[in-house]
């Protein structure tokens, strides 16, 4: 493999309730290389989402977590709040399930886009307009000007996804986590969109973690796969 973007090793979550505790991640272990795909395949409730949430630390402030998760050597559970803010800004990407749960209704699509590039960024409006359409063009969204100015409610599922993987790529990260991107979606936006994640990564060189519960799906899109079962890597 080469250098480890990601290394996770015997990470333990335990969440703290009112009168019990229960450990979910028991001991998760594995690296991601640079520019490498690892599956990550399990049944509903074996902890593949929690495990993406300990990876960006944003795991509820019940829960406690111990182990080390480290990006590009540095210890994400070290990090400080500016130092998390940039590694959640700059350095991961995610993608998930359902994006309607992900956007705001109101804003529109190009103020969704290009926010972090104009306020984080310093770009001005125009110049982030004109990198919003250029990316919702390569991820294959047609009339890519005229989306700009639509809200989210009018975008079939499918087509929010896109977007959601455009406003991903804007951030330039080096690592995607895609939590069951197509899970919600229709059989043939389903196969769309894993093509386009496939096509972004090897283009860009990017790492990704590729969450499902579909091994089929996982072994054709992968490098390797891991099997998680009742908080743990089972294979
Ligand atoms: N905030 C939480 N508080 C308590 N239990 C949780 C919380 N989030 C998830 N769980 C439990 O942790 C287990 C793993 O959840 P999750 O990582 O979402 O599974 P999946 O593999 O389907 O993504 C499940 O049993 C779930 O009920
Ligand atoms: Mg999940």
């Amino acid at each position: 493999m080469t250098r480890p973007l990601l290394r996770v090793d015997d990470v333990h979550a335990t969440v703290h309730l009112r009168r019990s505790r229960q450990t979910l991640l028991n001991g998760v272990s594995f690296e991601i290389g640079e520019g490498e795909a690892l599956g990550l395949v399990g049944e509903s409730g074996s902890g593949k989402s929690l495990t993406t949430r300990a990876i960006t630390r944003m795991l509820d402030p019940n829960f406690t977590v111990t182990g080390a998760i480290e990006f590009d050597g540095t210890s994400v559970l070290g990090m400080s709040p500016s130092a998390l803010r940039r590694y959640r800004q700059t350095d991961v990407g995610m993608i998930f399930q359902d994006p309607r749960a992900h956007v705001n209704p109101v804003h529109k699509v190009g103020d969704f886009l290009t926010e972090v590039l104009v306020r984080d960024r310093g770009l001005d409006q125009r110049e982030a307009d004109r990198r919003a359409v250029a990316l919702l063009d390569e991820v294959g969204v047609r009339n890519p000007e005229s989306r700009l100015g639509q809200y989210p409610h009018e975008l079939s599922g499918g087509l929010l996804q896109r977007v959601m993987i455009a406003s991903v790529l804007l951030a330039e990260p080096k690592l995607i986590l895609a939590d069951e991107p197509t899970t919600a979606l229709d059989v043939t936006a389903q196969s769309d969109v894993m093509a386009i994640i496939e096509e972004q990564r090897k283009a860009r060189g990017l790492s990704l973690l590729f969450i499902t519960h579909d091994l089929e799906l996982a072994a054709a899109c992968c490098d390797r796969i891991a099997v998680m079962y009742a908080g743990e890597i089972v294979e």
